[in-house]
């Protein structure tokens, strides 16, 4: 009897087979470290949410930044914790905040590190919204287009300071389109723009709301972040962020939404990432620090799957653990 198989035993049993076939392969330079900037010098403390994280002043950041670089992580991605919040987060779009100084400490000390950061409101703003918040017969809401003016704003300061890409995270309606054509008119042409665009409403940001002390005072952000129930929305998301001109698209949270970024790849077949936010990456420590689970095995296996998901980019806090790991296989 002829026996068939997906993969045929004599592969499998082969160690130098099996790697010759892996379909999917995670390498450091997909990775993309998140950095949490905040004003002083010399400051380093870990966040407690999220173990092995850490606030880091600009030199500090500077310091973690060519870290990165010897681990052959290729990029990074900046936020920041303003010295003051107010309604209007107007620290977001200081040139001397924490984010633009830190953007020109470490193209300062390495230079061909790529560096993005996050473009929102929501760590500036005393109220903890990602935009300007007003009034409607049902309470609350974030004004869209108030809001974009100030996106538009902050997007240019990080550009003015040297960022190579600016990845607007707040999920307002044609805020893409609005700071492409900004950035445009200012001679920022060759600023990129990665685009969140199908950013979930997720309990999985729960970590880094402690991390960026931005919890919403007040309601939630379902108003303007997608209900994790809808997928074709997801796509109608992406088509509007690649019409105003998104470089690369990303789909957050990535494990429970492994079905969303497959289907972007497959239908927009465009520069996609993923970002591996911090309840996915709490979780993975709190277990391990339990000692319920291999902590390097799983984080290899969650990487894998969202590249094999479709992921080109990946934003993880395992960045670093991964790259080492990595190293070592
Ligand atoms: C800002 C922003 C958030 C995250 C990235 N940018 C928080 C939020 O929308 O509440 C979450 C990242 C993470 O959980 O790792 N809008």
């Amino acid at each position: 009897m002829i026996s068939s198989s997906a993969r045929p035993r004599r592969l499998r049993n082969l160690k130098w087979a099996r790697d010759m076939f892996r379909e999917t392969r995670v390498t450091a330079d997909s990775f993309v470290y998140p950095l949490f900037v905040v004003p002083g010098k010399k400051y380093k403390k870990e966040i407690s949410s999220m173990p092995g994280c850490f606030h880091l002043s600009v030199d500090e950041a500077a310091l973690e930044a060519e870290k990165c670089r010897a681990l052959g992580i290729n990029a990074i991605i900046l936020f920041g914790l303003p010295s003051k919040k107010d309604p209007l987060g107007k620290e977001a779009y200081n040139p001397k905040g924490p984010v633009p100084e830190a953007v020109r400490a470490i193209k300062r000390a390495v230079p061909e590190l790529a560096v993005i950061t996050d473009v929102c409101l929501c760590e500036y703003t005393s109220h903890g919204h990602c935009g300007v918040v007003t009034k409607n017969a049902c309470g609350h809401m974030v004004d869209n287009d108030q809001t974009l003016k100030l996106l538009v704003k902050e997007a240019l300061v990080h550009a003015g300071a040297g960022a190579d890409f600016v990845a607007p995270s707040d999920m307002m309606d044609n805020r893409v389109g609005a700071i492409r054509e900004a950035l445009d008119a200012a001679g920022f042409q060759q600023t990129g723009l990665l685009s969140y665009a199908a950013k979930y409403s997720s309990a999985f940001y729960g970590p880094f709301r402690e991390a960026a002390q931005s919890a919403p005072q007040f309601g939630d952000r379902k108003t303007y972040q997608m209900d994790p129930a809808n997928f074709l929305e997801a796509l109608r998301e992406v088509e509007l962020d690649v019409m105003q001109g998104a470089d690369i698209v990303m789909v957050k949270p990535a494990l429970a939404y492994l079905d969303v970024l497959r289907a972007i790849k497959d239908k927009f077949q465009f520069p996609t990432a993923a970002y591996n936010v911090s309840g996915e990456y709490s979780m993975v420590k709190a277990a391990a620090k339990q000692g319920l689970i291999n902590e390097k095995a799983m984080v290899l296996e969650i990487l894998t799957s969202i590249k094999r998901a479709g992921a080109d980019m990946i934003i993880t806090y395992h960045a670093k653990d991964a790259a080492k790991w990595l190293k070592e296989i």
